[in-house]
Order: structure tokens, then sequence, then C-alpha cells
């Protein structure tokens, strides 16, 4: 069945758990669609997992339009929701609702997500009366690194909890329907989606978020540059891959591949015409 905003909000209202894993090709969206994921985040963390970038600072609207296009062409089910980059939002309520509705247009995406609490609420009024559902994204939120001093853990004392509980309050008022909350304490992740009536998705946010999203290299082995606390490799497809080239690799170089049954045939006589 197709996801829509309003799965969003019935899975809240049943408590029952949403899942989201991010894809940047179709071919990894069309598995995830196969395997009953009801959403599919096209991240702009496509800056270090897909283009080797050290940060998400560089990913421009181009990288995320052709990227979610490929996604959205391989989910038939999941809700499709692509990250609006750096600098595409946080400079005006204009940009934004231009830059959203290009991530519509040109990604077909079902719904676009921003980074930032209070500050973007005007931006987040904007896109959703434009008639574009948005997704905020709260706590350790990468766009934001150089501002952080590096990546860490977000809402540890007692001002930066408060502010994220008044911010979550915020996006929500201001028409989000649903929030990403990454790297943030538990317990504060508990409290905030005690108190909201969208649902809250966790990366690093403890289990009791109403659902769960993480980067498909990192659960699945393929990114090991650096893994997270809150990671869990639920397959290690990186070695699996490593192996299955150094086969190909041998069996090229001993000749072993391609054998008789990867070849083309051709009618006895034909290549006689030819002297
Ligand atoms: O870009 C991304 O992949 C994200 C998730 C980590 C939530 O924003």
């Amino acid at each position: 069945m197709k996801n829509t905003v309003i799965t969003f909000r019935e899975a809240k209202q049943k408590g029952e758990k949403l899942t989201m894993l991010t894809a940047y090709d179709y071919s990894t969206a069309k598995l995830m669609d196969e395997a009953g994921i009801n959403s599919i985040l096209v991240g702009d963390s496509l800056g270090n997992v897909i283009l080797g970038l050290e940060d998400t600072i560089s990913v421009t609207m181009e990288d995320m339009i052709h990227h979610g296009a490929a996604v959205a062409r391989g989910a038939k089910n999941a809700l499709v929701i692509i990250d609006m980059p750096f600098m595409s939002y946080q400079s005006g309520v204009y940009d934004a609702v231009i830059n959203a509705g290009r991530l519509m247009k040109e990604g077909r995406a079902g719904a676009v997500k921003l980074e930032g609490g209070a500050e973007v609420c005007p931006q987040i009024q904007a896109i959703t009366a434009a008639g574009i559902p948005v997704v905020a994204h709260l706590g350790l939120t990468p766009q934001s690194v150089n501002a952080f001093g590096g990546f860490r853990v977000q809402g540890r004392s007692e001002a930066a909890a408060k502010k994220l509980m008044e911010d979550a309050r915020a996006v929500e008022a201001a028409g989000a329907f649903a929030l990403v909350l990454e790297c943030v304490p538990a317990r504060l992740a508990e409290l905030v989606t005690g108190q909201l009536q969208i649902p809250t998705i966790g990366i690093g946010a403890g289990n009791v978020c109403d659902g769960q999203v993480l980067v498909y290299q990192d659960m699945l082995g393929m990114f090991s540059e650096f893994t997270p606390k809150f990671v869990k490799r639920f397959a290690d497809v990186g070695e699996v891959m490593k192996e299955a080239f150094r086969a190909y690799c041998r069996e090229v170089r001993s000749g072993a591949f391609p054998a008789e049954e990867h070849e083309y045939g051709m009618a006895d006589g034909v290549l006689e015409k030819l002297y």
C-alpha cells in the first residue's frame, strides 16, 4: 500500500513504528520498497556516502534532484522524502518555497526535509502552505556542523534540552508532519515524542521514537570511514562485495571468466564468408 503523510499520522495514533532508510539510487530504492519500508529518505548524507565529501555543506540542489528522481523511480509504495541541501532554504522563505517545489517537480519527492527549529519555522509554514509536506530535523543537524564545532550529541545540558523541546513544538506548530531527532539522549527523545502529535523518527535517539532511520551504507557495513555508536550493522555487505570483486579480478586474470555459458553464438558458416 502507498505510504503517505496519512500513514505517518495513523502510525503515531496506533502506536505502530515507522521504518525509514536512506537511499540514493533506483536499484537500492526498489529493493527497499520491495522489502516493505514505509519511507525512503534521499538524505544529503549522499555528500558523504556517495560523493566522498567530508560533510554535507557542498551538496547542491542538482545533486538532490538527480538522486531523488532515481529513487522516486524505484519506490512504488514508500514515501520518498528529499533533503533540502545547505543554503537552499536558510536564506529565506522565497528560496525555500522555490527549492522545495523543484524537489517535488524535478525530483518527484513526496515530501521534503529541512534542518532547524524556530529559525526555519517561516520556511516550514510557507512550504506547507504551498502544498508540500515537510519533515523537520533537530538535534545533530549536520548542515550546522561548523556551528556545533564537530559531530557531537546534542541536547545534553538543561538549556540545550529546553531549546530542543521548544524547537520541536515550534516545528510541529509550523506544519511539519514528522520530526527527525538525530543524536540526542534517549530520555529527551522520549519526552519530545510524548509531547508531540506528529511522529518522531530517531537516529541515535533511542527506541522510544515513533520510527527509526539509518543511512543504508552504515547498516549494511558498506561505509567504514566512521561508524557512529548508534549504528547497528544488519549485514556485512561491504565484505560480501569486496569478496565478489576479488573473485572477479581472479577469474578475469586467470581466464576463468567469461566461460562458454557467457558467450553469444553465431550460425555456422557466417564467418567463413568474410574471408
Ligand atoms: O542526510 C541524511 O541521511 C539524514 C539522516 C541521517 C536523518 O538527514
